[in-house]
């Protein structure tokens, strides 16, 4: 009869491990990881040749239009940068209600969904990429000022875009080393093939939403520790390990009690990861005081690792030595992660431009874990 379930199945354990490690979710010809090898591409061009020697308005440029720019060419985006440094009042109004102890991160969500409800009609385009890479700097300014009581200020058009940004969170033209350090900062970070984040943006995109919706969620993805969230806890761990004495206790103790060490571990990388090795550089530089210390770290964590965790193939990570080098341009700790955003937002938004001008809804199955055909009874009789 109807109340009796005569093949009723319990719920069983996954067969899946999840996350989908390994599955191919996507075609792109924007960048390639390599995780075996430790290389990472931006279409066709060795990270390590990109990261000192260009500026992050020729990289996006690159993932946008597919070459690397000639002067003309970058001096007309540039142009298009400056002439988009602009706040509507309905995203400074948003701000400004924001309470002061909002995370930056939340700020800058805010920030992209205000400006996306009077910004963005229609299909993703390329001028909509343009229009929201050059603002992200301005949202999260503007949001820093006002949390310290100080009124947002206005671009400076003859500043690139690494050197604005920091002249809008200070007030201050940045000196030649603190812009050439964050710049190559963006560089290193502008994409990163089918990271969480890139997939959440593409996602999105698939199914014909516009682009501010896919960065909004996009934002959302990278705050998590486990994707852009950790500069600021390997900053937190590096003051909790405190001294190189205490080290080797600590990293076994945190081992051993199930702890992930932040900055270490990646899905992808199975070696050091490139970008880690460019920013270990810049960091030495930076700060050679605070270097020794933390590479002192990485070292005694790697060996810790293999020790305790034989065949895991654990290494630092991008986020790493990000810490070392934002502190070192003048970022606060809760700048780190939405200051990731400000670069990566140029790879979300090639991603983006690249699902919609070749799209398929992005539907995946899951596998079900719960019952089937159970007895329904109704509410009088439960
Ligand atoms: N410290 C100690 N052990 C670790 C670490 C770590 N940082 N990372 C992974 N492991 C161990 C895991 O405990 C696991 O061991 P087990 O099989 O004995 O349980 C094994 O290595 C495999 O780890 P998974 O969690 O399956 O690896 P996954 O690919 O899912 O996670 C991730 C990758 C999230 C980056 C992970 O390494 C991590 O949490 N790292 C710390 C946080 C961090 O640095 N996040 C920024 C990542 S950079 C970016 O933007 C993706």
């Amino acid at each position: 009869g109807p109340n009796q379930a005569t093949n009723a199945t319990t719920a069983s354990a996954p067969k899946n491990k999840g996350g989908l490690e390994g599955i191919v979710a996507a075609t792109t010809a924007i960048s390639k990881v390599e995780g075996n090898t430790g290389r990472l591409i931006y279409r066709g061009y060795n990270i390590h040749d990109l990261a000192r020697t260009t500026i992050f308005e020729e990289v996006v440029h690159l993932l946008w239009f597919g070459h690397l720019p000639s002067q003309q060419e970058l001096t007309n985006l540039q142009q298009r940068f400056a002439a988009e440094r602009t706040i509507p009042e309905n995203v400074m109004v948003a701000l400004r209600a924001l309470p002061t102890s909002t995370e930056p991160m939340d700020a800058l969500r805010t920030a992209v969904s205000a400006w996306g409800a009077v910004a963005i009609k229609g299909q993703p385009t390329v001028d909509q990429a343009i229009a929201l890479t050059a603002r992200f700097p301005l949202f999260l300014a503007a949001f820093n000022r006002l949390r310290h009581g100080q009124e947002p200020l206005e671009s400076k058009p003859e500043l690139g875009h690494a050197a604005n940004y920091l002249y809008l969170l200070t007030g201050e033209v940045p000196s030649e080393e603190h812009v050439q350090g964050l710049n190559a900062y963006l560089v290193l970070l502008a994409d990163h093939g089918m990271n969480a984040s890139t997939f959440t943006a593409r996602i999105v995109a698939s199914t014909e939403s516009d682009i501010a919706s896919s960065i909004v969620a996009a934002i959302g993805a990278l705050k998590g520790p486990l994707h852009g969230g950790a500069p600021s806890k390997v900053q937190d761990m590096l003051h909790e390990i405190g001294t190189p004495e205490n080290a080797d206790s600590w990293i076994r103790d945190a081992i051993t009690t199930g702890k992930k060490l932040m900055g270490f571990g990646h899905r992808v990388y199975k070696t050091t990861d490139p970008r880690a090795e460019e920013l270990r550089e810049m960091a030495r530089v930076a700060d050679p005081q605070g270097f020794v210390f933390t590479r002192r770290v990485e070292e005694l964590a790697i060996s810790i690792l293999e020790e305790l965790k034989p065949g895991r193939r654990l290494y630092t990570n991008v986020e790493y030595y990000s810490a070392a080098l934002m502190a070192s341009v003048g970022l606060s700790g809760d700048l780190f992660t939405p200051t990731f955003a400000v670069s990566r937002v140029g790879g979300w938004t090639a991603h983006v431009l690249e699902q919609a001008g070749n799209n398929r809804l992005i539907r995946p199955e899951a596998e079900y874990t719960g019952s089937t055909d159970l007895a329904f009874k109704p509410l009088n009789e439960r």
